[in-house]
This record gives structure tokens, C-alpha cells and sequence, in this order.
């Protein structure tokens, strides 16, 4: 499988998109207050260095593997995180927040790149990380509920 110039250039530039996802859970997972937190934000930036990965094979004529599932958000369904200060809280609040924006963001980037590609498997490539996206999103969503972010 070959990528055209233009296939090439959008792949690279959603390769940027997953670096900067790799490194606001870094930082995010170092900010946040409540342990659980950091532990689900640490869990998504490695799949998201999965994902800079995947795009590194497609980027060298291979399609990768799309069955490796990473972290889901059905069967995901934390507790209320206790003993976090109101000011902590309202914090991690906002990272939260700030990130389901960037997983919007970065999915859509997805769901517009694809229609681009000629290959069907580089496009199901693409749809499964956006897949994967969503449910990072979904994940952080459901932390927000459990803890009473959500207004
Ligand atoms: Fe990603
Ligand atoms: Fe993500």
C-alpha cells in the first residue's frame, strides 16, 4: 500500500494531532489532582501513542493491526473519588473539560481525513481510531458524572 502525496500529508499532520494528544495526558495526568484521574489520564496517552504508531506504519506502506482494543468506556465506571478539595476538584474539572474538547476535535479530524484515502483498509484504519477517540471522550465523560462535574 502506497499513500498519494496528499494521502501522506494529512496522515503526518493527524500524527502531530496524536503527539499533542500524547503529551497533554502527560502533563494532565502530572497536574491533576485526584489519583484516579492521573491513573485514566496515563492509561489514554499511552493508546495514544498507539495511535502516532499506527500512523507510523501506514506512513511506511503497512496496515496495521486494528483489533488491539485499547481502553474502553463500556464496562468503565468510576466512583465518586473522595477527599479531593473543592478547589482540587474544580481544577480537574477543567482538564477534563479542555481534553473531551481536544478528543472532539481530534475525532472529527479523523472523520473528515478519510473520505480523502483511496484504500478501504487505511480507512477502516482511520475509523477505528476514531472509534478509539470517542471512547476516550466517553471514558473522561463518565469520570465527570461520577464525580459531579457535569452541571
Ligand atoms: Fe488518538
Ligand atoms: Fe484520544
Amino acid at each position: 500500500m502506497k499513500l498519494t502525496q496528499k494521502e501522506t500529508q494529512l496522515v503526518t499532520e493527524l500524527k502531530t494531532q496524536e503527539q499533542l494528544c500524547v503529551q497533554k495526558y502527560n502533563f494532565y495526568a502530572a497536574q491533576a489532582n485526584d489519583p484516579a484521574l492521573k491513573d485514566l489520564f496515563q492509561t489514554i496517552s499511552e493508546h495514544e501513542q498507539k495511535h502516532s504508531d499506527m500512523l507510523d506504519s501506514l506512513l511506511q506502506g503497512t496496515i496495521p493491526d486494528v483489533k488491539m482494543k485499547g481502553p474502553m468506556a463500556e464496562g468503565y465506571s468510576p466512583k465518586e473519588s473522595r477527599g479531593i478539595t473543592a478547589e482540587g476538584k474544580a481544577f480537574d474539572k477543567f482538564l477534563c473539560t479542555d481534553i473531551i474538547a481536544t478528543e472532539k476535535y481530534v475525532a472529527t479530524a479523523y472523520n473528515d481525513d478519510l473520505f480523502y484515502f483511496a484504500s478501504t483498509d487505511v480507512r477502516n484504519v482511520l475509523n477505528a481510531i476514531m472509534t478509539d477517540e470517542q471512547n476516550h471522550a466517553e471514558m473522561i465523560w463518565k469520570y465527570k458524572v461520577a464525580n459531579k462535574m457535569v452541571a
